[in-house]
C-alpha cells in the first residue's frame, strides 16, 4: 500500500470511531430536548423556549452531519450495511415528505408529489439507505431553493428503473461544477454563499448507493432557475 492510501485508510477509520462515539451523546442530547421541548420536565419559561428550538436544531444538524460521516466511511470501508426488505417507494416518498415538510414551511417553500395512478410494486432494497438518498435530494432542495419557491417530485416506472425525479425552483448549479458534485466535500460557491449548513458530503452517499443497487443519478440546472435530480433506481436492485 502507498504510503497516502495508507494516510486515507488512517483517516476513514478516525472518522468511523469519531462518528460513532459522537452518536451517542447526540442521540442523547436529543432524546432531552424533545423531552423539554414536550414540557415533560415542567412548563419552559417563554423567554427560554427559542434558545431550546434553537439548540435542538442544531443538535439535529450535527446528528445529521455524523451520520453522513458515518456512511462515508461505511462506503470506503466497503462495510455499506444492507437489509433488503420490501419497499413501497411512493409511501417512504410521502413519510419523508412529512418529515421534512416545517422546514420547507418556514421558507415558504412548497412541494407537489406526482405518482402514477397504477400503484407500483413494492421493491425489494435496504429501506434505511434508500430514506438516507431522498432524504439528502429532498434537503437540497429545500435548502438550494428560493423563498417562496416550489418542489416537484415525479415518480414513474419503466421495466427496468423506478424514475424519482425532484425538481427545484433554486439558485442552480454552475455548468462546469455538475459533474464535481457527487465528490466528497465538494460544493459550488453560489451555495457556499447561499448557506454555510452543508459539507459536501450528501451527494457522494445518494451516487455511492445508487450505483451500488445498479441505477444512476442525472442532475441538469440552470443557474438561478432551478435544479432537477434524475434518480434511476433499478425495480430489481442488486443486493
Ligand atoms: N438542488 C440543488 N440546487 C443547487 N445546488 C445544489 C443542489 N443540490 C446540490 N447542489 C450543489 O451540490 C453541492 C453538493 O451537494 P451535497 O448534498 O453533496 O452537499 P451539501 O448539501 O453541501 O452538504 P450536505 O453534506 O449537508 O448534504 C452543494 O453544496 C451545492 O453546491
Ligand atoms: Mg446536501
Amino acid at each position: 500500500m502507498t504510503q497516502s492510501a495508507t494516510q486515507d485508510k488512517k483517516a476513514t477509520e478516525f472518522i468511523s470511531i469519531a462518528s460513532h462515539q459522537l452518536r451517542t451523546p447526540l442521540g442523547s442530547m436529543r432524546w432531552n430536548f424533545e423531552m423539554l421541548l414536550a414540557n415533560e420536565y415542567g412548563k419552559i419559561p417563554k423567554k427560554i423556549k427559542p434558545v431550546l428550538v434553537t439548540l435542538y436544531h442544531s443538535n439535529l444538524r450535527m446528528i445529521r452531519l455524523v451520520n453522513n460521516l458515518l456512511s462515508i466511511s461505511r462506503i470506503d470501508q466497503g462495510r455499506v450495511v444492507n437489509n433488503p426488505d420490501k419497499c413501497d417507494v411512493c409511501e417512504l416518498i410521502k413519510s419523508i415528505a412529512a418529515e421534512i415538510q416545517a422546514e420547507a414551511q418556514k421558507r415558504g417553500i412548497t412541494g407537489e408529489l406526482h405518482f402514477p395512478k397504477k400503484p407500483i410494486p413494492a421493491i425489494v432494497i435496504d429501506s434505511k439507505r434508500l430514506t438516507e438518498v431522498l432524504q439528502n435530494v429532498l434537503s437540497n432542495a429545500i435548502k438550494y431553493n428560493k423563498s417562496n419557491g416550489l418542489i416537484k417530485v415525479f415518480v414513474k416506472k419503466s421495466r427496468k428503473y423506478i424514475l424519482i425525479t425532484v425538481c427545484d425552483t433554486g439558485i442552480g448549479i454552475p455548468q462546469n461544477d455538475i459533474q464535481k458534485l457527487c465528490t466528497k466535500f465538494y460544493r459550488s460557491d453560489n451555495a457556499t454563499a447561499q448557506t454555510n449548513e452543508g459539507t459536501g458530503l450528501g451527494l457522494y452517499i445518494v451516487k455511492s448507493y445508487i450505483e451500488q443497487w445498479g441505477g444512476k443519478i442525472e442532475i441538469k440546472s440552470v443557474i438561478q432557475k432551478g435544479t432537477t435530480v434524475h434518480l434511476y433506481l433499478p425495480t430489481d436492485p442488486k443486493k
